[in-house]
């Protein structure tokens, strides 16, 4: 076992005696990097239709993503936004998109077997038209074999999410519909170029929920500029006072290149919560949503009742196979990462090739089972020790033992009936830990013994 004194803080955080808010430095990244190699770019293609040919592993779930890369504003603290909405070519990208969803229902790889989530994300989504979402809803069930208890996710913003593109999600067979809140006090929102008032948010949530038809979910930020404590609470019962199923919440990762980072440094926009701050607000989520008895589905998301599930996203966490569609789409096939080309030019010009628009492909250097069990613990909040053992090698939670102990010892976790079980601190850092962990295996990688390994 490696000795405990042999890790360093940053894999096993500070003892502090208030580790929430100075365990570790500050989260720096939303998610995790492992050691992954490029795939030659004259390469992708070939690799891409040998997957395509191969069976699909029929244990898991499998999900799809289908991007639409077009906001109406680039909200300011907002890596995602790719293109400004014009309805020419958001016209022309769907002709594109559906012939790439099409091309699919070809694929042995994709008929061999279901699909349990299906994710239409942006950008914004609803910025398409009712008849655009009909016709992408349509090649969707026409191309790939969806089960019948697929959770469909319409993603987007309230600002013209109307009633007939509401109409047309239903129609098509959308069953959740995420949208990102943000905040509903108005001033804030503003300040992050988010148009509508918060009221309007409510009134949409109200009518969206009073259809009785799909689950409806919200995505809230701490650690706006701006944002008190007071506030934040705010808008946590706010949303408790609302009719929506379930809420994520996100910290606010304040990115460099970002025009809220430029604003801040000009001064123009007042200075986002500081680290301890955050920690300090995210307490107060998980203390308020408990408090009212919402659900916990993850570290982050909470659904009110058994309407919200959380599949696709928690699936992602657990290294479950994504198949991907549209311009900056991200996928994940047999340990190999498809991104599909984000420059619209190049992702046409593929398509008329009849190619899957890919941009780059790299392929995991590390033990998926590992990856996929650490992936889905942290995003729940616990990891099951034997789980471990079972994807790398009896002896594999013991080889690790050191960085548990330490990070018991810093308040971060417990260790308990085969458990590692993350304190409050160890969920509000739980991506910075997941890293450590996958940092410490690369620094001190386990020789599993391969006759007791599982299969
Ligand atoms: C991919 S975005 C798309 C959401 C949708 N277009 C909208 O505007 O509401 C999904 C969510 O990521 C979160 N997000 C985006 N940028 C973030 C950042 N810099 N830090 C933390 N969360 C962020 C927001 O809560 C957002 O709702
Ligand atoms: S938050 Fe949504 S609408 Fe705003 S820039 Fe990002 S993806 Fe676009």
């Amino acid at each position: 076992m490696v000795a405990i004194h042999a890790l360093g803080p940053e894999l096993t955080g500070i003892s502090s005696p208030d580790p929430l808010k100075f365990a570790f430095a500050g989260k720096k990244a939303a998610h995790i990097r492992s050691h992954s190699a490029a795939v030659p770019a004259e390469q992708t293609q070939e690799v891409y239709r040998q997957l395509m040919g191969s069976p699909a592993d029929g244990r898991d779930k499998r999900l799809v993503y289908i991007h639409i890369p077009f906001c109406r504003t680039h909200c300011s603290y907002c890596g995602f936004f790719q293109n400004a909405t014009k309805t020419d070519e958001i016209a022309r990208y769907v002709d594109y998109l559906e012939k790439e969803i099409r091309m699919a229902a070809h694929d042995p790889w994709v008929q061999q077997n279901l699909f349990h989530a299906v994710y239409f994300g942006g950008g914004t989504p609803t910025d398409l038209t009712p008849e655009q979402i009909i016709r992408l809803g349509t090649a969707i069930r026409e191309s790939l074999p969806v089960a019948n208890d697929v959770e469909m996710t319409f993603e987007g913003r309230f600002h013209g999410f109307d009633n007939d593109k509401v109409a047309a999600c239903l129609e098509s067979g959308f069953n959740r519909f995420s949208l990102g809140a943000q905040s509903f006090n108005t001033t804030i929102r503003r300040r992050m170029s988010r148009i509508d008032p918060g009221e309007f948010l409510l009134e949409r949530i109200g009518y969206l929920s009073s259809l009785n038809n799909a689950t409806v979910v919200v995505d809230l930020m701490f650690g706006l500029p701006g944002q008190t404590l007071d506030d934040w609470q705010q808008d946590l019962h706010t949303f408790l006072q609302s009719k929506a199923h379930g809420v994520d919440l996100y910290q606010l990762i304040l990115l460099a290149n970002s025009r809220m980072k430029d604003s801040i440094e000009k001064g123009s926009m007042p200075e986002p919560a500081s680290s301890p701050e955050r920690a300090e607000m995210f307490r107060m989520g998980v203390e308020t949503l408990s408090t009212h008895k919402v659900g916990r589905l993850s570290v982050s998301h909470w659904g009110r009742d058994t309407r919200e599930r959380n599949i696709y996203n928690h699936a992602v966490k657990s290294g479950a196979e994504i198949l991907p569609f549209g311009s900056g789409a991200g996928g994940n096939i047999d340990g190999y990462s498809i991104m599909n080309h984000r420059a619209l030019p190049a992702y046409y010009q593929m398509i008329d090739r009849g190619m899957k628009p890919i941009m780059g492909m790299t392929q995991s250097g590390g033990n998926r089972a590992l990856l996929a069990t650490v992936g889905s613990g942290f995003d729940r909040g616990w990891l099951d020790l034997s789980a471990l053992d079972r994807s790398e090698g009896v002896g594999m939670s013991e080889h690790c033992m050191a960085l548990f102990n330490a990070w018991q010892d810093n308040g971060l976790a417990t260790i308990h009936h085969g458990m590692l079980d993350l304190t409050l601190p160890g969920q509000f850092w739980n991506v910075t830990m997941q890293q450590a962990l996958i940092n410490f295996l690369e620094q001190h990688p386990f020789a599993a013994d391969n006759a007791e390994k599982a299969a």
